[in-house]
């Protein structure tokens, strides 16, 4: 099995079952540790919106989201420039937050988020993304809580494109001539 995206053949990575199965864990998770606090889940834009919607499903007490947009990939590769196209407005002194990222490559995107986050002292912060790249990790940041580690290979869908391909697919696909 396979789907085209733009230029590239796809083929299934993880199925969406194991997905579900996984995600549900993670925000069970996430609520033992966190409980009652009222965290501000920070979803990280566009890739995340699937993976948290999955996450605070699971999370059974009441707690408030957020958005921002990071960028700083363009096609298949990371162009080493973080952009901000939508801010964060809400006040984070005082709350316990969870970043939501859709997956960790170089871990840029997230360094540098970290050091803006961090300056407006948050009781504490507490990372999750979907997808990690161990191989590919260049700078130093540390995630608490993953749902799978992958090989160093490009992959799309369950929010991940593409160059804008590729988000609604509901299990992970990976290029084909790296398989
Ligand atoms: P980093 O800053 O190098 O860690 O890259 C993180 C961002 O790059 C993620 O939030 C994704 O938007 C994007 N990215 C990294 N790897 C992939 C991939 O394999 N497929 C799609 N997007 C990716």
């Amino acid at each position: 099995m396979r789907i085209r995206l733009h230029d590239l053949n796809f083929v299934p990575m993880i199925p969406e079952e194991e997905i579900k199965r996984r995600t549900s864990e993670m925000g069970k998770e996430l609520f033992n540790r966190l409980g009652d606090k009222n965290p501000l889940f920070i979803v990280i834009l566009n890739g995340a919106f699937m993976f948290a919607a999955d996450l605070v499903r699971a999370y059974s007490a009441p707690c408030e989201m957020a958005f921002v947009t990071l960028s700083s990939y363009s096609g298949t590769s990371s162009t080493g420039m973080v952009t901000t196209t939508l801010e964060l407005n809400t006040n984070i002194a005082g709350r316990h937050i969870v970043i939501v990222e859709d997956i960790v490559d170089t871990g840029r995107t997230l360094h540098a988020f970290l050091q803006t986050l961090n300056n407006q002292q948050p009781a504490s912060v507490t990372l999750t993304a979907f997808l990690r790249k161990p191989e590919a990790q260049v700078f130093p940041i540390q995630v608490d809580l993953t749902g799978f580690d992958i090989e160093n290979k490009f992959v799309a869908g369950y929010g991940l494109d593409y160059d804008q391909l590729g988000r609604n697919l509901p299990g992970v696909w990976v290029l084909e001539s790296q398989s």
